[in-house]
């Protein structure tokens, strides 16, 4: 069981006041807050390990390239990746996508190709498909949903028979917080030959994910929303289909041998995919967030943040003309709602002078909102660091917005 106030005292910035209240911090689904050992890594590093990484023979260069590759395999070790190679550091999950898009989609995709999406992505696995169709003149097609927020099984089967080859989904709602069975329909999807991409920045924060289980082709998070540092993310490949990958940004630490005469070879795995000099404080503070999170205990984390949204649902569900969006039966924490004859923006507006933090608006899912028929939701969503009493205070913090709002 999660200590609550071990974890808490953990995170100095849940000591600040907001707006003369105790600051209610619920938006860890858009980024989370930093406990010390993630803070206290990259400062240390700034401080005493500081140099540009795989460049210099000297001392310094060394230990700091150690530590950015230790990191490496500590990301490989969590999401239980075959190999270390498979791990290519990213500016964040945004950038990942882009990187397969730009990498593998240009390469692979022809004029007519399917690539299959669903209704709850994140524009971040949205748009980058979009560029990608418009520019090879390939075609997007949605996997629609349920009422309850859930992928609709018999569209998705459907769908496949249109031999998308792609098929890129969530592992986990960001706006809903619905938990995907990826295993099942990765299964389905690479049985009639599809590449499979999986965006699991909702997942990775709240429970464990095994990449060789899973077998997908990709696998992408960010560094922030896993209680590490902003910048920085993950693209996870698989090795041979990392290998036929051209690479996507050129320039330095990228490359084998550059000659302006005879061309340029470029290097191997992982680096091929990480031109320039990367985000070496932010990749080794991901490393320390990562142990950090499995040092409390992947299944503890999300058992209490399933029990913080439960929690939550009993008590908003009183809110008079309250409805939930996103009521999948496998759910996170993240709680999603609007209110009769209430802008959610207003709902959020009133209560950040209460010192609580929520998100309001489309959550960068204007599709799914559109399907709703809604401008957005509230959404509050949960970390490790919160309480039952944080609870108590949305829910009551709501009740006193509706009222004045009515
Ligand atoms: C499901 C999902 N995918 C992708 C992203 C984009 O992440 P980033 O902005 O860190 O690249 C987010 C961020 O909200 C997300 O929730």
């Amino acid at each position: 069981m999660l200590n609550p106030a071990h974890i808490r005292s953990q995170f100095p910035i849940l000591n600040r006041e907001m707006n003369g209240c105790p600051l209610i911090y619920l938006d860890h689904a858009a980024s989370a807050q930093k406990p010390v050992a993630v803070i206290e890594a990259q400062r240390e590093y700034l401080m005493h390990l500081h140099a540009n990484v795989h460049r210099g023979v000297h001392s310094l260069s060394q230990q700091a390239t150690d530590a950015f590759e230790k990191a490496r395999e500590t990301v490989r070790r969590h999401l239980n990746a075959a190999h270390v190679e498979e791990i290519i550091w990213t500016a964040g999950a945004t950038d990942a996508i882009n990187l397969v898009s730009q990498s593998w989609g240009r390469t692979q995709i022809q004029a007519g190709d399917v690539i299959l999406l669903t209704r709850m992505e994140h524009h971040a696995n949205i748009v980058p498909w979009q560029l990608l169709a418009e520019e090879r003149q390939a075609r997007i097609e949605v996997v629609e949903i349920n009422e309850n927020g859930e992928l609709n099984e018999a569209d998705f089967q459907e769908k496949l028979k249109l031999n998308p080859k792609l098929v890129a989904l969530s592992h986990v709602s960001n706006a809903m917080g619905t938990i995907n069975d990826v295993k099942r329909w990765t299964d389905a999807a690479q049985a009639i030959g599809a590449r499979v991409l999986i965006d699991g920045c909702q997942a990775v924060p709240h429970m464990e994910v095994d990449v060789m289980a899973l077998d997908c082709d990709f696998y992408v998070f960010s560094g922030h929303k896993t209680y590490g540092p902003t910048g920085i993310g993950v693209l996870y490949g698989k090795k041979e289909l990392l290998e036929s990958m051209p690479p996507w940004r050129g320039g330095g630490e990228m490359i084998d041998v550059v000659s302006l005469e005879k061309g340029t070879t470029y290097a191997g795995l992982p680096h091929k995919f990480e031109a320039g000099t990367p985000h070496i404080s932010g990749a080794i503070a991901l490393g320390v967030a990562l142990d950090w999170m499995s040092g409390v205990g992947l299944q503890s984390i999300g058992d209490h943040e399933t029990t913080l949204g439960a929690q939550a649902r009993h008590l908003l569900a009183k809110v008079d003309g309250l409805r939930f969006i996103g009521t999948a039966e496998k759910k996170t924490g993240v709680v999603s709602f609007i209110v009769d004859g209430v802008h959610p923006y207003d709902i959020g507006t009133l209560l950040d002078p209460m010192g609580i933090a929520v998100r309001t608006g489309h959550h960068c899912n204007q599709p799914l909102m559109e399907h709703y028929g809604i401008p957005g939701t509230v959404r509050a969503s949960f970390g490790a660091y919160n309480t039952l009493q944080e609870v108590d205070a949305l829910s009551a913090g709501v009740e006193r917005a509706v009222r004045m709002l009515r």
